[in-house]
């Protein structure tokens, strides 16, 4: 009987999967769906594409880079465009991963819309400055036991404009078996310094990417980026900031501050650092430093797990019970979060306890 069971689940499987390449090989090769047009922002930019692909790659393919951090896998939501007309029916994935409000606007994930037809879109402006770099790694350093900085000379095009707190795309390369991706990191560099990028990057288990920065790529070897992308910038406004980070989200606030220090932009500014221990801990003699440089300017480092018994003179615990402490009355100041999911939400909360605007928070998201 379980021997049946098993014989029927095992054709099944097979025949579902023989059905799925039947259609992947008609969609490829059977349904040719000839030139389409891409219509993009009413006229700005025609491009004549062989229908087939993702409008994501086809728009890739010409030159003009949307954001993908999660290399098309559909789940970051970060290839958002507008689609006007001919994007067709919006799928599961879709689905999971668009609010009905944005559905209603037409928005689609570019690398979930196939081109099968001439498609009219609309994509933020400043996507059209996103370029492709080639570029040599120059400097690669150890900055903590999981965190890496890489310095990263431009080749072709020679310098990148871009504001500090953005990200690039940095595509990894083929090794051991495992495919090429697309990942998202933020610039640590500061726009000044336009003919390098300087990532900083937190090794994550298993991961795709950040294995092969950790254990497969030397000084010397050429690399591809994309960018600039985002929208994680500090305002214009000199409202009073605070800045809240944890492991690589240093990466857009150390662009920032520095970034500030070269401006002169001395408003009054709070910087809490999140780690578990002293080990956790980088830049920390640059960021005292800059105490000095920019007088209205605090760093905070705050750890959760320090021995009881460490030289430690510093804040002990998580950033959401210590901020009030500096900042007990929140309500003129903007918030830049960088970092995990979780450590956002819990500091965005206490953020909101101490009296700030929603809308005065800003954040990058790094998982
Ligand atoms: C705007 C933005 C900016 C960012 N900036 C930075 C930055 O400055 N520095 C930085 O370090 N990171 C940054 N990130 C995160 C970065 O883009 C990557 O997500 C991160 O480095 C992990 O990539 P990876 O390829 O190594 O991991 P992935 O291979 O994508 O895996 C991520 C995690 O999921 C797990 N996983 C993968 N596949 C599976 C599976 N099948 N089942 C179960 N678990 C699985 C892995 O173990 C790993 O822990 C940023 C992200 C965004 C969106
Ligand atoms: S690239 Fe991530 S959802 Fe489309």
């Amino acid at each position: 009987m379980i021997f049946s069971i098993g014989v029927a689940v095992g054709f099944l499987s097979t025949v579902t999967l023989l059905l799925a390449l039947l259609l992947l090989f008609a969609e490829r090769r059977i349904l040719n769906y000839g030139p389409c047009t891409l219509d993009i922002n009413e006229g700005r930019k025609t491009l004549v594409v062989n229908g087939g692909s993702t409008l994501l790659s086809s728009l890739g393919e010409n030159e003009i880079f949307i954001p993908s951090a999660c290399g098309g896998r559909g789940t970051c939501a970060y290839c958002k465009v507008k689609v006007l007309e001919g994007g067709g029916v919006i799928g599961p994935v879709e689905e999971s991963n668009l609010s009905s409000e944005d559905a209603k606007k037409g928005v689609r994930l570019s690398c979930q819309v196939k081109v099968r037809q001439d498609i009219k879109l609309v994509i933020p402006d400043e996507l059209f400055l996103a370029k492709r770099f080639q570029g040599k790694l120059i400097r690669k350093r150890l900055l903590t036991y999981d965190i890496v900085e890489l310095r990263i000379a431009l080749i072709q095009p020679e310098t990148i404009q871009f504001a500090a707190g953005q990200y690039i795309q940095l595509e990894s390369q083929e090794y051991l078996g495992r495919d090429a991706v697309m990942r998202a990191y933020s610039i640590s560099s500061v726009p000044s310094d336009d003919r390098h990028v300087e990532v900083i990057i937190r090794r994550m288990p298993e991961g795709i990417c950040t294995t092969w920065v950790f254990d497969h790529l030397e000084e010397g070897r050429e690399l591809n980026l994309s960018g600039p992308y985002g929208d994680f910038k500090l305002k214009e406004s000199k409202a009073p900031a605070v800045f809240l980070a944890g492991g690589s989200g240093m990466a857009p606030i150390w662009s920032i501050l520095r970034d500030m220090k070269e401006q002169g932009d001395d408003r009054e500014s709070y910087y809490f650092f999140s780690g578990r221990n002293q080990d956790d801990l980088f830049f920390t003699e640059e960021l005292f430093a800059l105490e000095k440089e920019l007088p209205n300017f605090r760093y905070i480092p705050c750890l959760t797990r320090e021995d009881k018994g460490s030289s430690w003179q510093g804040e002990r615990g998580r950033v959401p019970f210590i901020l009030p402490k500096y900042i007990p009355d929140a309500t003129k100041f903007e918030a830049y979060l960088c970092g995990s999911s979780n450590f956002i939400d819990s500091c965005a909360a206490a953020l909101k306890q101490a009296g700030i605007n929603e809308n005065s928070i800003f954040y990058d998201k790094f998982e």
